[in-house]
C-alpha cells in the first residue's frame, strides 16, 4: 500500500520506517528539514534500538520529505505528530494535529484514509472527521502503544491493534486490516470500535500504567517511615496474578513524553467534560510521582548536610529510562537540575542522553562516562536504571572515588554488594 506518515518524531519515524518494513511504500512528512535530512540520510534523529537498521535498509519502500503535497501519491495517511502538554494549563497543545489534518486536506479525496495515532483528548476524532470527509475521505482513530527503547519491536509486533472508526465504516477496517496484514496473520488481537473508546483506550492504559507506578511509589513512602522493603513488598503483591509484578518497581517515578502530560490532559478533558471528579485521584497520582524527586534531593541533604553549596554530586543517568535518549519530564534530569540549583556541583554521565540533556540544562557538568562522573565526588546518585550502571561493581567505583554513599533511585542494585564493599546504600522506600 502506499502510506504516507505526517510528523517524523519518536512515534511517526518508527512508524514510518516499520510500515516500509511490512512492506508498504511510505511516504514520511515533518516540517524539520535536519529531521528530514538525517532520516533521509538514514541516521535517526534520536536514539531508538533497531530503528538506524531499518532506516538503512535498501528495499526502497522510503522516503522522507518536507513537501506534503507529495502526500497526494499515497492511500493512507497517518497523523503521528505530538500533543505536548500547553504551556501555563494541563490540557493537550491541539495545535500540531490540527495543523497536520490542515495541511492533508488539500492532497486527500475520495479513497484515501486519514488515520490518527496521535494521543488525543476524547472528542478529537469526531471533530476532524467533519474536515476530512468534507473532502471525500475516511478517518479512522488508530492509537499507538508503543515504548521508547522497544518502539520498532512494538510497532512491528503489537500486543493489540485497535481502530476507531465512523460506526458501521468497514473500509476504514479493511483498509487498516491489509496495512497491518503481517501482525494481524501472527494472531495480534484487534477491537474495533468507535472513535471516543479508541481514544479513550490510549489515555486511560496510561492512566492506569501511571497509577500502578505512584502506588507503588506510596507504599514506598510508607516503608521507609516503617522499616518494611518496598521491593519485597512488590515481589510477594506481584505473585498475585490479578495485581502482576510488572510496573511495580518503586523509584525516582514516571517521567517521559507520554506518561505525565497524559495523565494531565485526561484530568483537564474530564474536567471539560463536567466529569473532572472521576479523574480527581489522577491529580494524586501525579503529586506522589513528583513527591519522589523532592524525596531523593531531600535525602542528598541528609547525608551531606543542610549545607549543599559546593558538595560534587555524582548523578548516574539522565535519560527518562534506559535505552533511549529522552528527557522529557525526565525525574533524573529534574533531580540533577534541582540539586544544580541548589548550588550543587552535579557530574552527570548518561550513555546516550547528554546532549539531550545539556540542551535543556547546561548548567550541569557532564561527564564521558561513570568514572568521569564519580572523580571527587561526595555521593553517588543511580537515577536510570542503564544496564551499564546496574552492572556497576561497587570495589571498582571505590576505586575510582572516596564517595561512600550510594543513593539508588531505581531500587536496581544488590544492596548487599554494596555494603560489603564498604558502601552506604540508600534506595527509595528499602530498607
Ligand atoms: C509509555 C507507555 O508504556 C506506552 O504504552 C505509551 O505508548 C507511551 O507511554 P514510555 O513513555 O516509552 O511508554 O515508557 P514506559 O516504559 O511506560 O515508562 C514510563 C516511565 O515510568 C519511565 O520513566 C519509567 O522509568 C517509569 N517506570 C516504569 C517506573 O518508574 N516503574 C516501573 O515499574 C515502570
Amino acid at each position: 500500500m502506499r502510506i504516507s506518515v505526517i510528523g517524523c518524531g519518536y512515534l511517526g519515524a518508527v512508524h514510518a520506517a516499520c510500515m516500509a518494513e511490512l512492506g508498504h511504500d511510505v511516504i514520511g512528512v515533518d516540517v524539520d528539514q535536519s529531521k528530514i535530512d538525517a532520516l533521509s540520510e538514514g541516521r535517526a534523529p534520536f536514539f531508538e534500538p533497531g530503528l538506524p537498521e531499518l532506516l538503512k535498509a535498501e528495499h526502497g519502500r522510503l522516503r522522507f520529505t518536507t513537501d506534503i503535497s507529495e502526500v497526494s501519491h499515497a492511500r493512507v495517511h497517518f497523523v503521528a505528530v505530538g500533543t505536548p502538554q500547553t504551556e501555563g494549563s494541563n490540557a493537550a497543545d491541539m495545535r500540531f494535529v490540527d495543523a497536520a489534518v490542515d495541511a492533508l486536506l488539500p492532497h486527500i479525496g475520495p479513497g484515501h484514509l486519514v488515520v490518527g495515532k496521535s494521543t488525543v483528548p476524547v472528542g478529537t476524532a469526531a471533530r476532524l472527521a467533519e474536515k476530512v470527509e468534507a473532502t471525500g475521505a475516511e478517518l479512522a482513530w488508530n492509537p499507538e502503544f508503543l515504548r521508547e527503547g522497544f518502539a520498532v519491536s512494538d510497532t512491528l509486533t503489537p500486543d493489540r491493534l485497535v481502530y476507531g472508526v465512523r460506526r458501521g465504516d468497514d473500509r476504514a477496517s479493511e483498509v487498516l486490516d491489509e496495512v497491518y496484514r503481517r501482525p494481524l496473520s501472527t494472531g495480534t488481537p484487534r477491537i474495533v470500535t468507535d472513535y471516543a473508546t479508541a481514544e479513550l483506550v490510549k489515555v486511560s492504559a496510561n492512566a492506569f500504567l501511571a497509577t500502578k507506578i505512584s502506588f507503588i511509589n506510596a507504599m514506598a513512602e510508607i516503608a521507609e517511615v516503617t522499616g518494611a522493603d518496598v521491593t519485597t513488598l512488590a515481589d510477594a503483591i506481584g505473585h498475585d496474578a490479578r495485581i502482576g509484578r510488572r510496573f511495580l518497581n518503586a523509584g525516582v517515578g514516571f517521567g517521559g513524553g507520554c506518561l505525565p502530560k497524559d495523565i494531565r490532559a485526561f484530568q483537564a478533558r474530564a474536567e471539560e467534560l463536567g466529569v473532572g471528579h472521576a479523574l480527581a485521584f489522577l491529580d494524586h497520582v501525579d503529586r506522589i510521582n513528583v513527591r519522589r524527586r523532592a524525596r531523593v534531593v531531600e535525602m542528598v541533604t541528609e547525608e551531606l548536610g543542610s549545607e549543599l553549596k559546593g558538595a560534587i554530586v555524582a548523578v548516574l543517568g539522565l535519560a527518562f529510562k534506559p535505552d533511549s535518549d529522552d528527557v522529557r519530564d525526565s525525574p533524573a534530569l529534574d533531580i540533577a537540575s534541582q540539586l544544580a540549583l541548589r548550588g550543587v556541583k552535579v557530574q552527570a554521565t548518561d550513555p546516550e542522553a547528554i546532549e539531550t540533556s545539556r540542551a535543556r540544562v547546561p548548567l550541569i557538568d557532564y561527564r564521558p562516562n561513570t568514572r568521569g562522573a564519580v572523580e571527587g565526588a561526595d555521593i553517588v546518585l543511580l537515577l536510570t536504571e542503564w544496564r551499564e550502571f546496574r552492572a556497576l561493581n561497587p570495589a571498582e567505583v571505590g576505586a575510582w572515588t572516596s564517595a561512600r554513599t550510594i543513593i539508588d533511585g531505581r531500587n536496581c542494585l544488590d544492596a548487599s554488594q554494596w555494603r560489603a564493599n564498604g558502601w552506604k546504600y540508600r534506595g527509595l522506600g528499602r530498607s
